[in-house]
């Protein structure tokens, strides 16, 4: 659907709603508007016979199109929707202008929103907008688990990714969302999801490696503290981080072992030609490309692209390329053997002050603890054990585990579950890899 077509729906909309704050419902001026929108209405429904107008992360959005500059209309209209409790509003073929007045008119003289608002329109006979209302917070996370979440991401990466490869420029709104949905659950539940970004899909290498780089990064933006806002804006750039790649071609992205300095130098465009695609989307700011653009220039500012290194990048970049190095360090490829969380971090810290960020990359520390979640040890009664859960976000005060051996090493039907802190966190005593044990630490995650 044509962008200026759903814009002049929303300029009328504003356009009525204002004009009854001057105008009795009757007046002519009212009539006419309500027609005039009646009209661009139709012409819109030409083209589908349902049309979602609603709220996103707070951005107004018109089927797929984003509104993200504020303009009085779009403001107004955006507003009006908020105030209500509604998520949304549709709009279906047969809207007459009749409906629309009577509809307007409904929201001047009172005062309802959410169920209440959706059962007065029916009774009133406007059948042709229905409003989407807005499930509480808290409904809204227990209908969705991190495990859900992150199974999400992996859906609309795929769907992106499938866009660009398709040469379409792909939409933003899933994308927006999810990211909300991830950021709202590192914020309430810290660990969770970062739990499962060590789920290691070979297979799907590079959708779950996006979502991964996501989930670490908003670790990392926790830690040090990130506004919410600027939560969803790393979480957005750091999932598209990557989509200059799927302009590679595939066997230079998947070859093993060493390139050629030719492929190297097809695989150092991947940011910039990522920071084009990404600037074409709908509702992506500045901000995000810039993520895009930088996440391979080193703390150091050496990397690529080398005409970016003079440029200003924003600290969400770093904190990008932070997450990125993370999870390739910890993943299993085929030319690599992925290495533990514990031992990535000591990795990470080697790269501290050259490639990454020193203050950043240790507020992830600590943020992680010496014994990052989905770590597997060794108990001083010789037990093994998966670090499940990492208490206190600031340094690992309390530690969940799933004791799964006894201390002959037997595994357990069921694993046992344990908390430790304070003093008691001396009680494990070493990190074990469990490649070659026949263990399976994502096992114990649900
Ligand atoms: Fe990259
Ligand atoms: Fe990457």
């Amino acid at each position: 659907m044509q962008l200026d077509q759903l814009k002049k729906i929303i300029y009328g909309m504003s356009g009525v709603h204002k004009g009854l704050r001057l105008y009795p419902a009757a007046h002519p001026a009212i009539q006419q508007q309500a027609q005039n929108l009646a009209k661009d209405f139709l012409a819109a429904f030409q083209k589908k016979p349902r049309i979602r107008l609603g709220i996103l992360e707070d951005t107004l959005f018109f089927e797929k199109h984003m509104f993200v500059l504020s303009e009085p209309a779009i403001e107004e209209v955006r507003t009006l929707i908020a105030e209500r409790g509604l998520e949304g509003l549709e709009f279906e073929v047969g809207l007459s202008a009749q409906e629309i007045q009577r509809f307007f008119q409904i929201l001047h003289e009172s005062e309802v929103g959410g169920e209440a608002l959706a059962q007065l329109l029916t009774d009133q006979g406007i059948t042709h907008i229905q409003p989407v209302v807005l499930e509480t917070q808290e409904a809204d996370e227990r209908a969705e688990p991190p495990r859900k979440i992150y199974q999400r991401a992996l859906t609309v990466v795929s769907h992106i990714f499938n866009d660009v490869r398709m040469g379409r420029i792909p939409s933003t709104a899933e994308a927006i969302e999810v990211v909300g949905s991830m950021v709202r659950s590192t914020l309430s539940e810290p660990h969770a999801l970062l739990a499962l970004s060590l789920l290691k899909d070979y297979d799907n290498y590079t959708f779950t490696h996006s979502v991964n780089v996501s989930v670490i990064a908003l670790a990392v933006g926790h830690a040090c503290g990130l506004s919410e806002e600027k939560m969803r804006t790393l979480g957005l750039g750091a999932l598209l981080h990557d989509i200059g790649k799927l302009i590679i071609n595939k066997d230079i992205i998947n070859k093993p072992g060493r390139l050629t300095e030719a492929e190297y130098e097809e695989i150092k465009k991947h940011p910039a030609s990522g920071s084009v695609i990404a600037g074409q989307m709908e509702g992506i700011s500045e901000e995000v490309v810039d993520i895009i653009l930088g996440h391979h220039l080193n703390y150091d500012r050496s990397g690529y692209p080398a005409d970016a290194r003079g440029r200003k990048i924003s600290q969400l970049a770093d904190m990008a390329t932070i997450a990125d190095t993370y999870d390739a360090m910890t993943t299993l490829r085929s030319y690599q053997r992925p290495v533990t969380p514990r031992m990535a971090v000591k990795n990470l810290m080697d790269l501290s002050g050259t490639t990454l960020h020193p203050i950043l990359l240790q507020k992830l520390v600590d943020y992680l603890g010496p014994y990052p979640v989905g770590s597997l040890v060794r108990l001083d009664s010789n037990e093994l054990a998966v670090v499940t859960k990492v208490g206190d976000r600031q340094g690992g005060n309390s530690v969940d585990l799933k004791i799964i051996t006894t201390s002959e090493g037997k595994k357990l039907p069921q694993p046992t579950l344990a908390t430790l802190s304070g003093a008691d966190l001396a009680r494990i005593i070493a990190e074990v890899d469990p490649v070659g044990r026949n263990i399976e630490v994502t096992e114990y995650f649900d």
